[in-house]
């Protein structure tokens, strides 16, 4: 049996990868920073937490320690976006993408390492990040793009583990509630890209991970 946390479990891609694992009998923890909408995800093990907030992360990853002796599968699914152009985009929406992108992948990362199996396999949710330099996108695309500098770093840090990006193009979730985009025809689902990262713990994939079809 895996022992899976999930940061961003609340998310459609966090939702659906719990599901995928907890019906093929897996442990799986879940952070979110509202705990009270995941009654519906039955047998999970909920985890309040901010990821922009260190200390919010380091209480998550205590009472995650609590819960299990170490964590084999670690996912970061959290994450958020926004349109805006740099002109009218406000210091506090900046710092919100680049928060729940970026920063919050560096806080959870760093708290979380001690309660990694030596072995551990961590996968985080990228996107296509070169597709998403365009107007408007500035904050998540640089965040996008940065997480990939980020893991490629770490993964040379610690030779032990296993790191992975995973690149979706269009996923159908709540996220693009939150742009004026239209949802491509041949966006994915979020339990296809939650098979296709068990595939890749389950094969020990190591690098960026594409999956636009
Ligand atoms: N959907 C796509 O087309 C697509 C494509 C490529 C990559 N991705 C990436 O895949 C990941 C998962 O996205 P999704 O599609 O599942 O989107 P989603 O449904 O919007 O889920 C994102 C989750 O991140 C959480 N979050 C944001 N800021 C947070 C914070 N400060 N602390 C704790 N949680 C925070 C949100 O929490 P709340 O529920 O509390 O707001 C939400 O549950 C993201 O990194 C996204 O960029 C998505």
């Amino acid at each position: 049996m895996t022992t899976t946390l999930i940061w961003g479990i609340n998310g459609g891609i966090g939702r659906a990868l719990a599901a995928r694992l907890m019906t093929e009998g897996h442990s799986v923890l879940g952070a979110a920073r509202d705990t009270s909408r995941l009654s519906d995800l039955n047998g999970l093990i909920p985890i309040e937490a901010d990821v922009a907030d260190p200390f919010s992360v380091q209480q998550a990853v205590l009472t995650a320690g609590q819960e299990a002796s170490e964590i084999d599968l670690w996912v970061y699914s959290a994450g958020d976006i926004l349109s805006a152009k740099i002109d009218s985009m406000q210091p506090e929406q900046w710092s919100r993408i680049i928060n729940a992108n970026l920063t919050g992948a560096y806080l959870t990362t760093h708290y979380s390492l001690p309660l990694l199996a030596p072995d551990a396999h961590l996968f985080y949710l990228g996107a296509v990040s070169e597709r998403l330099r365009l107007p408007g996108l500035s904050a998540y695309g640089a965040a996008k793009a940065g997480l990939e500098a980020f893991v490629e770093a770490i993964g040379k840090e610690e030779r032990k583990r296993k790191f992975t990006v995973i690149r979706p193009g269009a996923v159908v979730t709540p996220l693009w509630d939150k742009v004026p985009l239209k949802l491509p025809k041949d966006a994915m689902s979020a339990e296809k890209v939650a098979d296709k990262l068990i595939e890749a713990y389950q094969s020990g994939h190591k690098g960026q991970l594409d999956l636009t079809h």
